[in-house]
């Protein structure tokens, strides 16, 4: 059985590809702060990566620990390289297995999407440009590696510290009127639907940059709406806003979403919708 190292495993996506992994690999969770069954291991901490892969030798390493709050990015910019990027170089420079990296499509400007592998990148945060960074140097310094990009990517997990679909699904069910976005336009990736691929890159052992996203490319409003929808809950409780209305740090890209044709003839999966995911979410959830 493959031994899997997964850093950054107590997240939102950290949290669905443990749950998923663990019946086909042996895990190694890690985490900044760990539950019972993880380890602590900070990726810019060069020193105690050595020890934990110089101990547990695992096969495959999915990278999802990162700096993810994209405006803090733009205030603590140091930090945003040290782990996103130097961290990368730190697990790489004691491994030479399968290294997998989650990457975003905010390596994109947001001005022409959805994105393929093949469009030229132009990263308008320093969130995109040290996801980036992550990507070009693994491309040029580990021939084992797997640069996965998604966007938008959702849970209702109990724990998860950001989750957009909790705020709309608890906001509505509490009667609160909220505001959301309707000029961001990507495609809403569900966690058990990213981690079903990084199991199949992990068996499979694919290397290369792929783009993965579920099927629908939407707004905000539109996804939330959706997700009203299918929770039968007011809709009419969330009202449009511009972006430029959120005076956000980071500026977004706009026009985004990713294609998927790469990834769904390599491995012959076709991308679910994105009501189909709302829909399994609230059966396993039962409100
Ligand atoms: N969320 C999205 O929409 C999206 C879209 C595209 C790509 N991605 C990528 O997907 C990956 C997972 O993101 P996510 O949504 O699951 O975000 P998340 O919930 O913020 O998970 C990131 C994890 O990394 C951990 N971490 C931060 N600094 C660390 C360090 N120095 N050493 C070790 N772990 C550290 C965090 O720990 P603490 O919480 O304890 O600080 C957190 O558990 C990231 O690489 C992200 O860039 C996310």
């Amino acid at each position: 059985m493959k031994s899997v190292l997964i850093t950054g495993a107590f997240g939102q996506l950290g949290k669905s590809c443990s749950e998923l992994l663990k019946n086909n690999f042996e895990l190694i969770l890690s985490g900044l702060h760990p539950s019972d069954s993880g380890i602590k291991l900070d990726v810019i901490e060069q020193k105690s990566v050595k020890t934990v892969l110089d101990k547990k030798s695992p096969d495959t390493i999915v990278n999802l620990a990162a700096l993810t709050d994209v405006d803090q990015c733009e205030v603590d910019i140091e930090n945003a390289y040290r782990i996103n990027v130097d961290g990368v170089k730190n697990l790489c420079k004691h491994f030479t297995g399968h290294f997998i990296q989650i990457s975003t499509d905010y390596v994109f400007d947001g001005k022409s999407g959805p994105y393929s592998e093949n469009d030229k990148t132009n990263p308008i945060s320093i969130y995109g440009k040290t996801k980036l960074e992550a990507e070009n140097w693994l491309m040029n310094n580990h021939s084992k590696f797997t640069i996965l990009r998604s966007n938008v990517i959702y849970s209702f997990s109990k724990n998860t510290k950001a989750s957009f679909l909790k705020w709309i699904v608890e906001s509505l069910i509490n009667k609160k009127s909220i505001n959301v976005v309707d000029d961001q336009w990507n495609n809403p990736t569900w966690t058990n639907s990213l981690s079903e691929i990084i199991q199949l890159l992990i068996e499979n052992e694919v290397y290369g940059l792929f783009h993965y996203a579920d099927k629908d490319i939407l707004n905000r409003f539109e996804f939330s709406q959706l997700i009203a929808q299918v929770f039968e809950l007011d809709g009419s409780l969330i009202s449009p806003i511009s972006t430029a209305d959120l005076r956000q740090k980071a500026p977004r890209p706009m026009k985004s979403g990713l294609l998927t044709e790469k990834i769904e003839s390599e491995l012959e999966i076709k991308p679910k919708s994105v009501e189909t995911c709302l829909k399994e979410i609230r059966k396993q959830l039962s409100i």
